[in-house]
């Protein structure tokens, strides 16, 4: 049912909760500043005191904000979006480093690379990764939350002298809990004492059965040091895509999720995005999460000023009147005004949902505008 608190419908109304909590009294409700009152009630308590009232639910804001579905004529292959978990010290950094030196583009441009959050390694012919760079398995917990499923791919990279470790199966778990396929990297296959069939085997135990056990989890043996493999587990990752048969459709708004934000002393609000579907572009009105904003300039991993960005593809954003949430999704609007009463909306709910969960009342949505 849709509720309000007391002190909410004051605030909505520009006055103190002790006020109302008089009228209310007056009215014969004994009431305290954090009872919440039922949409009905509050509407009259409010009309007494000279306000039109005007409701509005959660579906009434957001509608519309996620546009229509994709017709599948519209669908355009996509490259996968891929995050590398495993234990620490396996070598989940060492490897990401190592496939980024394989991107021809940043050979090209001298390989200057900047740490947004997420990049692409173009492998040439078309052939492209999207990479979530080091997101941890907290922050990957924290998107899947917030409902953002972004990852197509999950490499579970194992070092083959230390087997599966604790954070090996809790990666395992992600993945199992997401529905990702998994391909199995098994680093530091040069180390004298790597034994890779013993990682094979243990992970049978974890109900997972790499091809040579008969299963059909691809796994690939590697080495980050020696950049030894590195073109098979890419040769894997795009079998696994194919497979996927990834796509999304270039042509419509933006929309997205935040892989990371941040406040940045001379340039504001700055956010890394990844476009799900549409292309965003300069210039484009967003809402993200509870914030909103213009895009004011958008940068590629390679530092280079991008003006579009499509699906997979991974840019730093300006122009956002805050710091978004890791996961927080984003949508094109067609008007700052748009923008800002989405964004306004989402702002109430939080500060609802925290005060509800203060108080220990439960309070659902907010219901009432004035
Ligand atoms: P955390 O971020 O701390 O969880 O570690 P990580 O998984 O990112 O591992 P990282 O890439 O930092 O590597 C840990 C150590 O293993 C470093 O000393 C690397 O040099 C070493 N290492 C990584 N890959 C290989 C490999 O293929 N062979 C050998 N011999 N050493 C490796
Ligand atoms: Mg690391």
């Amino acid at each position: 049912p849709e509720t309000i608190t007391v002190q909410e419908l004051a605030a909505r109304m520009s006055m103190r909760a002790v006020d109302l909590v008089k009228e209310l009294m007056k009215e014969g409700q004994m009431v305290t500043a954090n009872a919440t009152l039922d949409a009905d009630t509050a509407q009259l308590v409010a009309e007494d005191l000279g306000h039109s009232v005007k409701r509005v639910s959660e579906a009434d804001v957001e509608e519309g904000l996620e546009g229509a579905a994709d017709k599948p004529e519209d669908m355009k292959p996509r490259p996968p979006v891929v995050t590398i978990m495993g234990h620490v010290d396996h070598g989940k950094t060492s490897l990401l480093d190592a496939m980024r030196q394989t991107d021809i583009v940043a050979g090209e441009a001298g390989g200057i690379t900047q740490h947004i959050g997420a990049y692409q390694v173009d492998l040439g012919d078309n052939r492209k990764i999207t990479f979530l760079d080091t997101p941890g398995h907290a922050a990957f917990t924290q998107m899947r939350s917030r409902g953002a499923q972004v990852t197509d791919i999950i490499i579970l990279v194992v070092a083959a002298d230390d087997s599966i470790m604790p954070q090996t199966e809790e990666a395992i778990s992600h993945a199992k809990a997401a529905g990702v396929p998994i391909i199995v990297a098994i680093n530091k296959v040069d180390k004298p004492d790597a034994d890779p069939n013993k990682v094979r085997t243990d992970l049978l135990q974890h109900e997972i059965q790499v091809e040579s056990m008969g299963g059909d989890v691809q796994d690939v043996e590697v080495s980050a040091l020696k950049k030894m493999n590195l073109d098979a587990l890419q040769d894997a990752i795009l079998l696994q895509a194919e497979l996927l048969e990834l796509k999304a459709n270039p042509d419509r708004p933006a929309e997205g999720a935040v892989v990371e934000a941040r406040l940045d002393k001379g340039r504001g609000a700055v956010a890394t995005f990844l476009v799900e579907r549409g292309t965003l572009h300069r210039g484009d009105i967003l809402v993200v999460g509870s914030e909103w904003g213009k895009v004011r300039a958008m940068h590629d991993d390679k530092g280079q000023q991008v003006k579009e960005a499509g699906p997979a593809y991974p840019v730093e954003v300006l122009g956002l009147d805050g710091v978004p949430e890791p996961g927080d999704k984003f949508n094109v609007v067609e008007s700052e005004a748009r923008a800002r009463e989405v964004a306004e909306f989402r702002k109430r709910q939080r500060r609802d949902k925290a005060a509800a969960q203060t108080s220990g009342t439960s309070l659902e949505q907010m219901m009432a505008q004035l």
